[in-house]
């Protein structure tokens, strides 16, 4: 199966009223650890990389191993995703290398940490959505900022959707999907207790807004069992609470389609690798820390894609190419014109 537009995957996860996972990578062994995962539960996938992802591997090392894994798979239906891109030229490198899908993450300006006014956000959504489309490639958009700072990414201050911007933003941009601040933020440290997210919001969006596919960053749970082991063999974890996966299961019954996880694989390979660490010192070549690793990365994420409903959903439907996705964003074009 070669590599599907994301608006594919996401339209036929709202028919089949399921949510897909959409997993961060940085090297080979997380996307080995995603394509098993995949592969033994049967799902659509998203693979994505961050600018910090594509600059940490380098562009050609990152997309290749993405190529890769696709070559290698061709059962399962895989978007190869940029996240959080900042900018015109971000989504021109994304759409060069053979991204499928693209997020501008407009609510921030390029620098990634200022919240932008819904006027800039509408203006960089369009340009983006215009330049991609011409492609065949889908785009995510986000409208309200999510708390948290990643590798110096994000404003660290929540803004909630305002559900009526929300028409008016998908309506003036085109994009194909909607990535929604309800309450979540990105990182280990998400919240002190447990949260109430704003699923009115979602609600609100989905019913205003019932064909566009809604997206939720920062939607790790971060586990408790991998926090006390990560810490049990040395490491420094304070406490928080995550996203409780029955919270990202009640968004996909309001229409939440994209669910974004990466620090619970991040903890996931942690662990495994302080294990080898402390309790065989003597172990030093990576092969036998990394390869513990990357199971349990494919160990959590499998286990997210049954929670998520994608599992044995990867044969569903005939993949389309980018050609087709081109076509379909002309025909709408002239239909709306
Ligand atoms: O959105 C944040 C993702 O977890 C990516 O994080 O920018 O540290 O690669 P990163
Ligand atoms: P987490 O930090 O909760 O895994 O969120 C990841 C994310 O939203 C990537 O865009
Ligand atoms: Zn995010």
């Amino acid at each position: 199966m070669p590599l599907v537009p994301g608006r594919q995957i996401l339209n036929e996860a709202i028919k089949g009223g399921y949510g897909v996972g959409a997993f961060n990578v940085n090297n080979m062994e997380q996307i080995q650890a995603i394509m098993t995962a995949a592969v033994e539960t049967q799902s659509p996938v998203f693979i994505q990389a961050s600018r910090g992802a594509l600059k940490y591997a380098n562009l050609q090392y990152l997309r290749h191993l993405m190529l890769a894994a696709v070559e290698l798979n061709p059962d399962i239906p895989v978007a190869m995703h940029l996240d959080h891109g900042n900018g015109l030229d971000s989504a021109k490198t994304a759409v060069d290398l053979g991204f499928t899908s693209v997020m501008i993450d407009g609510s921030l300006k390029e620098d990634a940490k200022t919240p932008t006014t819904f006027e800039e956000n509408v203006d960089v959504t369009k340009k983006v959505v215009e330049y991609c489309h011409k492609y065949g490639v889908s785009v995510e958009g986000e409208l309200g900022t999510l708390g948290g700072i990643e590798d110096g990414v994000g404003s660290g201050q929540i803004h909630l959707t305002d559900p009526d911007q929300a028409v008016s933003f998908i309506q003036q941009t085109g994009l194909d999907y909607l990535a929604l601040a309800i309450g979540t933020s990105h990182g280990a440290y998400k919240f002190k207790t447990a949260p109430t997210l704003a699923m009115d919001i979602v609600k609100k969006v989905r019913g205003l807004c019932p064909d566009t596919p809604l997206v939720m960053h920062g939607s790790s749970t971060v586990p408790k069992d991998l926090r006390d082991e990560i810490n049990r063999l040395g490491g420094k974890m304070p406490n928080a609470m995550g996203v409780p996966v029955e919270a990202i299961q009640e968004g996909i019954k309001n229409g939440v389609a994209k669910i974004n996880i990466d620090t619970d694989g991040r903890m996931a390979i942690t662990a495994a690798i302080r294990k080898v660490f402390m309790e065989e010192p003597d172990k030093f070549d990576p092969r036998e820390y990394l390869t513990p690793a990357r199971a349990a990365h494919a160990k959590i994420v499998a286990e997210r894609m049954r929670q998520f409903g994608q599992a044995g959903h990867a044969k569903d439907y005939k993949p389309m190419t980018l050609a087709e996705n081109k076509a379909y964003y002309e025909s709408k074009a002239k239909t709306t014109a």
